[in-house]
């Protein structure tokens, strides 16, 4: 059974109960929303953006592909191999009068991806994106949207991190920050084979699922350079102390086997990308075209991005509670922590990946100093 429902200005025919052969998951309109304001920021940042040519290549309704027809304006394929998806896409675009800038497909992602270049790249499988990330980044030419829902190997809660992503995750506290980063590394080193550079504008983790959106670029130069944002991260589990060192820094410096502060061993990380994962710039974009536009999860997208735009670029955060338990410490507010952190010299923000963490440029030594102070003087 069908039934009609509608995403921002976009209508659409999806089943009725969850079937096997045509999907749809009403819980990722909030990525869907933020993917339409994405997507407009990034069209309208270009100098030409006509003719620019948009692959859903695992579409299930086609809600996404529709959607960036409708709502953005693009011209769009939208592909499923499930042939009753394939039927309910055409339908799907029939709907929206979008005959002349919307094609629907049926075939293997992977081919419709070596067999033709597009401007904008979107992958959103079930579990992982890796076997699709090849063919996708040969086939981008300037925007790469990916999702990937297979949290566990790619926090280190399950083994598989490792085959998948050619990189060790660690089950830290801010494991999703992490599986973030490893996937955008894999994402690196998948387009510079292709002499192309990753540039990530907006990344972000909800629920079950991470959300990658970058801007590629193509050139030898610009590849390397994606290259050295390539880096891994040194982890004490048993004082907390976590720092960031780049490929590149790995040449000159010895890594010390056991922690500065406590003298534990020390575990690593990666390699992952350790760049910034979004730009400033490109999240108050969405952030103004999430305000404007008339979609069902706004609020709660805007609140993302808001939080997106502040962030701190440092590859990981630290958990406010388990710090205060380390402490023996009764909990301050992580807004009197931040403050007291800026008070002092250091930088220090929310993150999006948690609500209760924070990220700073202090050291867990130092951290471990502000608490005590702010605590003492309650
Ligand atoms: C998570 S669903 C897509 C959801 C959709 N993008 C949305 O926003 O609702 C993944 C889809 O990929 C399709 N699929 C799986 N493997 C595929 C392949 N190799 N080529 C094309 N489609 C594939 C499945 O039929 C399924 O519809
Ligand atoms: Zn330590």
């Amino acid at each position: 059974m069908i039934s009609e429902i509608k995403e921002g200005t976009t209508k659409i025919l999806v089943p009725k109960q969850p079937t096997k052969s045509v999907f749809y998951n009403p819980k990722m309109e909030l990525c869907r929303d933020i993917d339409i304001a994405g997507v407009a920021a990034f069209v309208s940042s270009l100098p030409n953006s006509s003719r620019l040519r948009y692959i859903d290549a695992l579409a299930g309704s086609g809600v996404r592909g529709v959607r960036v027809a409708k709502e953005v304006g693009l011209s769009v394929a939208i592909n499923d191999r499930s042939t009753p998806a394939y039927e309910l896409i055409k339908r799907n675009i029939t709907l929206n009068e979008l005959e002349e800038s919307a094609k629907a497909y049926n075939e293997d992602a992977n081919v419709l991806l070596l067999q033709n270049r597009y401007d904008l790249v979107d992958v959103d499988p079930f579990g992982s994106p890796v076997p699709f990330l090849d063919a996708a980044c040969r086939s981008v030419k300037k925007l790469l949207l990916l999702t990937a829902t297979d949290t566990a190997p790619l926090c280190g809660a399950h083994s598989g991190g490792l085959r998948k992503y050619d990189a060790k995750p660690l089950n830290t506290e801010y494991h999703t920050e992490m599986a973030t980063r490893i996937l955008l590394g894999r994402v690196t080193r998948d387009l510079c084979k292709f002499d192309k550079a990753v540039q990530p504008l907006l990344s972000y983790s909800k629920a079950h699922f991470i959300r990658i959106i970058a801007k590629v670029e193509r050139g030898a130069k610009k590849a390397d350079a994606s290259m050295n944002r390539l880096g891994f991260i040194a982890h004490c589990f048993s004082c907390g102390t976590r720092f960031a060192f780049s490929c590149s820094d790995m040449r000159e410096m010895r890594i010390e086997k056991n922690c500065e502060a406590c003298d534990a061993k020390i575990r690593i990380a990666g390699p992952l990308y350790i760049g910034a994962i979004k730009e400033k710039w490109f999240c108050e974009r969405v952030h103004e075209e999430l305000c404007k536009r008339e979609m069902g999860k706004k609020k709660e997208a805007g609140k993302i991005v808001e939080t997106c735009i502040n962030e701190l670029d440092i590859p990981f955060y630290y958990e406010h509670h388990a710090i205060c338990k380390a402490l023996k410490v009764q909990p301050p507010s992580i807004a009197a922590l931040i403050d007291a952190l800026r008070s002092s010299v250091f930088s220090a923000s929310r993150t999006h990946f948690s609500n209760t963490a924070f990220k700073t440029d202090a050291s867990m030594e130092e951290i471990k100093g502000i608490y005590i102070n702010l605590t003492l003087s309650d």
